[in-house]
Parts: C-alpha cells; sequence; structure tokens
C-alpha cells in the first residue's frame, strides 16, 4: 500500500519559509542530557541533530535556555541574553545553531516579555531600590489597599494560584500574573521596551530565525489608578466584554509593542519570524498575526477540540478563512509542553459540552484512574489526527515525544513536581508535569537513553518500549509514521488552499489540496469506502480496502 516520496523539495525556502513549515518545539531541560546531571542541555540537543534532520521539519522552536532558577521551567528568566549554566554556553548554542543550519532547519527561540524572573538583575535593582524609583517602574510596584496597606492592590490573580500580587519588605507589592518568581515588567517603561529590542537583536545577529512570544496577550496593562477590579465573568448566554477592554489580556496597546518588533525583523534578510503564544478569542488573533506584527499567532482551537468530525471542521473551515481574509498562514497544534499530550486526550471518554483538555486535566488529577483511559484508541486516533493536520494548509507545530506516541504521564510524586502551578495551587492543579518527562532513547538504561545517571522527572517503565531505538526497529511505529508524513507532505506541498470534497459528513472529513493530495480522515464507528486513487499513507492499516474508524489516509491521483 505504501509508497515511498521521491523528491525532498526545499519548499521552505525565501522570506516566507515559515507559511506552512513545520516546526518541532523542543523543551530543552527534557530532550537530551550530555554531561549526566539528569537535565536536558544545549550539547544533548546538538548530539541529536542527526535525529532531528531524519524526521523531516523545517525548524525547531527552543523552549527557554537562559539562565533561570527553573522555577517554571525556565519561562523565569534571569538575563535574556545569555545560556543557563546547566543547560550549556553561548558557544555550545552558536554551534547548536550552525548544526541545524547544515541540516536544512531553522531556528526559533522562545521570548518572555511578559516578566521577567525575581533574580533578573532589574528586580533586584528594584527591591534594592525606594517605593516610586526609576528602578521599580520597570515592574508594576503599588502600595496596598486598607489602613496599614495589607491587602493587595487589586483583585487580580495568579494565573498559577493565589492572588497576582507579592509585598516586599517596605509594604508595597508587585504585580505577577505568573508565579511570585515572576514579577511582570511595566511596558509602559521605555527602557524595558528598548531592552527587548536589543535582546532581539542579540538573538537575530546570532542566526537565529524566529522568535515564539510567550503569553503575548500580556505585557500591556491598565495600570491607572484606582486599578480596575478583574471584570466579572459574563452569565453564559450573556454578553462578552467588549474586546480589548480587560485590564491586564489582548488590550489593543499590545500591538504597538510588536509593531516596533517588526522593525528590528524587517531589518534581517529574511526577515526574522515571530509567532504569538496568545490565548485570545478567535477573532481577535488576526492583530497578533498581522503583517506589521509578528506575522504568525498559535491557534490552540485544534488542540482544544474533541475528536468528532463535526468540531474539527469547524476549526478548519474557520481559521483558514480567517487566515486568508488576514494575509496571514495558519497555524495547527495538537500538543505542547502546556497540555496534556493528544494521544491521552484523545483515549478519553469525551463529553458533549467538555473539552477534551478539561478532561484530561480531571484524569491527570485523579492519578490517571478516572476516567478509565483507552490507550490503544488514543494512540490509535492521535495518529489519525496527525495525518489530518498534516495534511492542512499552514504550518505545524509538533511536540517533542509525540512522533514516539507518548502518553502522558499522571503518576508523579507530589515531591518530585516541578510545575509551579501544582504548588501554588495547592494541588488543585496537577500542573504540566507529565508531557515534560525526558525522552526515552533506548529501550532500556538509565533514564532510557536521555542521561547518564537518572531523569530530573521520574521515566514510568513503558518509556522503553516507546524508545526512539525500539521505534526504529518497527516499520509501524507513529516514528515512522510521522517520518513518512513529513516525506510525503514535503512532496505534495503546493499553495494554501483546501477543497472540501465529496463525501464530507457527520462521520468523514476528506479534502483535497492542490496537485491532487487528498486526506480522507474516517471518526467512526463503521469502516467506510475510500475515494479513487493511490492509498500513499495510512494511519491504521486499511481494512478490506475499507478506511476503519479513526484512521486517516492520503490519496493521490492514481489510475
Ligand atoms: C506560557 C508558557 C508556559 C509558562 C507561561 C508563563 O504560557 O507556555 O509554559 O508557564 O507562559 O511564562
Amino acid at each position: 500500500m505504501e509508497q515511498r516520496p521521491t523528491s525532498s523539495r526545499p519548499f521552505a525556502a525565501g522570506a516566507e519559509w515559515w507559511r506552512q513549515a513545520v516546526v518541532y518545539q523542543i523543551y530543552p531541560r527534557s530532550f537530551a542530557d550530555s554531561d549526566g546531571d539528569g537535565l536536558g542541555d544545549l550539547r544533548g540537543i546538538l548530539s541529536r541533530v542527526p535525529y532531528l534532520a531524519s524526521l523531516g521539519i523545517d525548524a525547531v522552536w527552543l523552549s527557554p535556555f537562559y539562565p533561570s532558577a527553573l522555577v517554571d521551567g525556565g519561562y523565569d528568566v534571569d538575563d535574556y541574553r545569555d545560556v543557563n549554566p546547566q543547560l550549556g554556553t553561548l558557544a555550545d548554542f552558536d554551534e547548536l545553531t550552525a548544526g541545524l543550519h547544515a541540516n536544512g532547519m531553522k531556528v526559533i527561540v522562545d521570548i518572555v516579555p511578559n516578566h521577567t524572573s525575581n533574580r533578573h538583575a532589574w528586580f533586584r535593582e528594584a527591591l534594592a531600590a525606594p517605593k516610586g524609583s526609576p528602578a521599580r517602574d520597570r515592574y508594576v510596584f503599588r502600595d496596598g489597599l486598607g489602613p496599614d496597606g495589607a491587602q493587595p492592590p487589586s483583585d487580580w490573580p495568579s494565573l498559577f494560584g493565589g492572588p497576582a500580587w507579592t509585598r516586599v519588605p517596605d509594604g508595597q507589592w508587585y504585580l505577577h500574573l505568573f508565579a511570585a518568581e515572576q514579577p511582570d515588567l511595566n511596558w509602559a517603561n521605555r527602557e524595558v521596551r528598548d531592552d527587548f529590542l536589543t535582546t532581539l537583536r542579540f538573538w537575530s545577529d546570532r542566526g537565529v530565525d524566529g522568535f515564539r512570544v510567550d503569553v503575548a496577550h500580556g505585557l500591556a496593562k491598565n495600570l491607572a489608578e484606582p486599578l480596575e477590579p478583574l471584570p466579572a465573568t459574563p452569565d453564559p448566554g450573556g454578553s462578552p466584554l467588549p474586546p480589548g477592554t480587560h485590564p491586564f489580556w489582548d488590550r489593543d496597546e499590545v500591538h504597538g509593542i510588536y509593531a516596533e518588533w517588526r522593525q528590528v525583523f524587517d531589518q534581517y534578510d529574511p526577515p526574522r519570524i515571530g509567532v504569538a503564544e496568545a490565548w485570545v478569542h478567535p477573532s481577535r488573533r488576526p492583530r497578533y498575526a498581522s503583517p506589521s506584527g509578528l506575522g504568525q499567532a498559535f491557534n490552540f482551537d485544534l488542540l482544544e477540540a474533541n475528536w468528532t468530525c463535526g468540531e474539527l471542521l469547524r476549526v478548519i473551515t474557520d481559521n483558514l478563512a480567517d487566515a486568508q481574509r488576514h494575509g496571514t498562514s495558519t497555524t495547527w497544534v495538537l500538543s505542547n509542553h502546556d497540555v496534556v499530550r493528544h494521544a491521552t486526550r484523545y483515549g478519553l471518554p469525551a463529553g458533549d459540552h467538555v473539552s477534551s483538555t478539561e478532561t484530561a486535566k480531571a484524569w491527570l488529577h485523579s492519578g490517571g484512574a478516572a476516567p478509565g483511559l483507552d490507550r490503544r484508541l488514543g494512540i490509535r486516533r492521535a495518529r489519525a489526527a496527525t495525518l489530518l493536520m498534516l495534511a492542512l494548509p499552514g504550518s505545524a507545530y509538533l511536540y517533542q515525544g509525540e512522533e514516539l506516541g507518548l502518553h502522558e504521564v499522571a503518576d508523579i510524586p507530589a515531591e518530585l513536581r516541578e510545575d509551579p502551578a501544582f504548588r501554588r495551587s495547592g494541588g488543585a492543579e496537577t500542573g504540566r508535569d507529565g508531557c515534560r518527562v525526558p525522552l526515552p532513547w533506548t529501550v532500556g538504561g538509565p533514564s532510557f537513553g536521555f542521561s547518564a545517571g537518572p531523569a530530573h522527572l521520574p521515566q514510568p517503565a513503558w518509556f522503553g518500549p516507546l524508545s526512539v531505538e525500539a521505534a526504529e526497529r518497527d516499520p509501524a511505529s507513529t516514528l515512522a509514521l510521522y517520518r513518512q508524513a513529513l516525506g510525503w507532505r514535503r512532496k505534495l506541498q503546493g499553495p494554501e488552499s483546501l477543497e472540501w470534497m465529496p463525501g464530507t459528513n457527520g462521520q468523514v472529513l476528506h479534502f483535497g489540496r492542490p496537485g491532487g493530495w487528498r486526506s480522507v480522515t474516517n471518526f467512526g464507528p463503521g469502516a467506510v469506502p475510500l475515494p479513487h486513487g493511490n492509498v500513499v499513507l495510512a494511519s491504521s492499516p486499511l481494512h478490506e480496502g475499507l478506511l476503519p474508524a479513526n484512521t486517516t489516509a492520503w490519496i493521490i491521483p492514481g489510475s
């Protein structure tokens, strides 16, 4: 049934390389460890460049590797223009960039502008400086409420639990929308803005091709006194907040910041790219993705959708229409370092009005006990979803380990959990460690080939059979499927358009791409006939010429 792709046309070339690129996300602490300390590092990634090249991806996105106490996995940055000594040096970074470039892969780094860490030189300076000083103005310091100022300045909550304000010894409070170790910057301060422009140039000059912008919908805040209270959540069915009016999320002023970033991006050839992590209403996303802004924004709709034909049809149609209207390309994401892996989400029972991400959180909270996880069904659907995603126009972001078919790890003992969301919420949120468990490279050995010693998060025994070593021996492995799919995608990719084909109904999604490439997914329950043509790839074996449930096939014209 399977034909091998025969050409490797470098379609990701020129200034627009990002539009349909496949980007592979590396979470550096958990990818590969070169020095045996149990923490992944840059030289570990360097040693795996041949593996990355073998996948057939266009770019690598590195989650933060900057100096950091790793309170929030590196999203608490001490210094934006250096490398965490536990993870390597700037020379290692240059070598890694050169190695990736030499193998035809671009490099995207993560930039974290909403907050620094509490160990950043600016924050230390702010703590040592008096109230009202220029050093405090780089952050958001305020007096508290109540007669002795002992109440936080506003009711704003931290996303990781508890209040978004922490008091300092002289009685003032500082804002942190995330952990207390992540003080929010004041983006109305010119020095803050200029310093980030310097950081963008620093990495661009080193050859970085683009930036993934963390919490891109934060940054701009309404800090006018008195601070606005948090808007009440509208009743179900009530009218939503007028766009751009929340005190700290998705305010219109944020786009002035990205317009300045764009000027820096465009000083390079090819222009550097930006991709916004903006958890905003879909109608607001295009502003982040505008050509005069960051250029691209993550669309998390696919990730949040349940495995149903109707939901996916809607998500695909809406997002393609939006991207086309606004001159950008769509992004697709099924997994990343913040969510339960998609193989697991799809193996859990779905409710009609409950998103798979919510069900997965409940499952995680139960330590993986309930509701029951059907691992085989999950991986079967995950493979089908990946083929469907990779056939869509636009760019696709993959997360390390999904190519091995890894499930989420649910049973990490509380004392070993690292995510601040777990600690700050008093355990109410289990957190994101389960998708950040270090990758298994070998069937056995200490930490399955990740490190010479134990890994910083414990790996379950079932990682061995899912290791790269095991997958490479198995032609039916998920790794083999990803490699074949990326090979075919490279060969078949054409202009960014999609046509719905006859046969799309409540059970089947069938679309065509320019040049006759078609993708058909059967959501079940029964097998369905395949459209005419040559099946070049299928996410699970066909059954007597029929497309079984929870399977995607790619078809090209043929006799
Ligand atoms: C983003 C990152 C997440 C981090 C948060 C705070 O959402 O993806 O991992 O915890 O920002 O920086």
